[in-house]
C-alpha cells in the first residue's frame, strides 16, 4: 500500500529478487490498465478457440507465465468484483482454470498485490471483497510518501543524480544546498517517481524551473538537519551499526559476530560514533 510513486514495484520486484524465487519469473499486470473483460484471459489464459478471435495456441496467462515465481497485482483495487471471487479461488486452492477448459492446473506463485487506494475503506463501501482482503492482508507492507521521509531526501538526489547522469551521459550536476533544503522543505505530490523527473530535468538543463518550489507546496520549517553528514559513507555506517545493535539489544557480543567484526572494532566504532547503548 502507498501513494502512487513511492516506489511499490520498485519494492515488489526487490521482494522477488532477495526470495528464494529469483531464478523464476516475475510478472506484473497492471489491473487498472487492462480493460475489465480482458482480466481473465490475462490473467489465467485461454485454450485455442476458446472464444472468437482467441490466438491460435491459446494464451499461457500471467499465473502459468509467473508458476514458480512472484505475480504482482498491481492496482488490485480495480480489479472487478466477479475476478475478485475467481482470485480467491486460486488462492484458496492453488489451482487455475483456463477459459475453455474445466482442467484445473496446480500453481504455486507468490502473489504481491498493490494499491494506492484504502482498501479497507473499498471494503467497507462494498467495492471490495472482505475475504480477499483478509486473504491478501497476510503480510501487509505500507511505503510511506516522500513528504513522511524527508531524511532520505539527500541520498535519493544523490543516487539519482549519478544515475541519470550516467544513464544520460551527461556531467553530473552539482545541486547546491539551498536547494537541497528546498527540496527538503518540498512535499512531492508525485513522491519518489517526482523526484526522479526533477533530478532528470536538473541533468538535461543544468537548472531547476524558477517556480517548482512555492511557499504553498513547501513546509515551512526544514525538518531534516542537511550537514553533508548523511551522504557520506560514515553516516550510513553509523545508522546501521545503531540498527544492528538495536536487534541486538546491545549486546556487543552477537552484534560484532553480526556484523562480521570483532569487538573491540565494534567498541571502537561506538566510541567513534557516539552511540548510545
Ligand atoms: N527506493 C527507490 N530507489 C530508487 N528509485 C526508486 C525507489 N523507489 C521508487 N523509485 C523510482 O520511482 C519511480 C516510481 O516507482 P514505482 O513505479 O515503483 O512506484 P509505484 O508506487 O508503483 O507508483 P504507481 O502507484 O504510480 O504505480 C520509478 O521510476 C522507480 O524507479
Ligand atoms: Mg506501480
Amino acid at each position: 500500500m502507498g501513494e502512487s510513486g513511492t516506489g511499490k514495484e520498485v519494492f515488489a520486484q526487490s521482494i522477488h529478487n532477495y526470495s528464494g524465487r529469483v531464478n523464476r519469473p516475475f510478472v506484473a499486470l497492471n489491473c487498472g490498465a487492462i480493460p475489465k473483460q480482458l482480466i481473465e484471459s490475462e490473467l489465467f489464459g485461454y485454450e485455442e478457440g476458446a472464444f472468437t478471435g482467441a490466438k491460435k495456441g491459446g494464451n499461457l496467462g500471467k499465473f502459468r507465465l509467473a508458476d514458480g515465481g512472484t505475480i504482482m497485482l498491481d492496482e488490485i483495487g480495480e480489479m472487478p468484483m466477479d475476478m475478485q471471487t475467481k482470485l480467491l479461488r486460486v488462492i484458496q486452492e492453488g489451482v487455475i482454470t483456463t477459459i475453455g477448459s474445466s482442467k484445473s492446473i496446480p500453481i504455486d506463485v507468490r502473489i504481491i498485490a498493490a494499491t494506492n487506494r484504502d482498501l479497507k475503506k473499498e471494503v467497507e463501501a462494498g467495492r471490495f471483497r472482505k475475504d480477499l482482503y483478509y486473504r491478501l492482508n497476510v503480510l501487509p507492507l505500507f511505503l510511506p510518501p516522500l513528504r513522511e521521509r524527508k531524511k532520505d531526501i539527500p541520498l535519493l538526489v544523490e543516487y539519482f543524480v549519478k544515475n541519470i547522469s550516467q544513464k544520460l551521459n551527461k556531467k553530473e550536476p552539482v545541486i547546491l544546498k539551498k536547494y537541497l533544503k528546498k527540496m527538503i522543505k518540498y512535499n512531492w505530490p508525485g513522491n519518489i517517481r517526482e523526484l526522479e523527473n526533477l533530478v532528470e530535468l536538473i541533468v538535461n538543463t543544468g537548472s531547476i524551473p524558477a517556480d517548482y518550489f512555492t511557499e504553498e507546496n513547501c513546509d515551512n520549517e526544514v525538518l531534516v538537519d542537511i550537514s553533508d553528514d548523511c551522504l557520506k559513507l560514515d553516516y550510513v555506517e553509523k545508522e546501521h551499526v545503531i540498527k544492528v545493535l538495536k536487534k541486538f539489544r546491545g549486546n556487543i557480543t552477537h552484534s560484532a559476530e553480526a556484523l562480521g567484526i570483532r569487538r573491540n572494532t565494534l567498541y571502537n566504532k561506538i566510541e567513534k560514533y557516539n552511540i548510545k547503548i
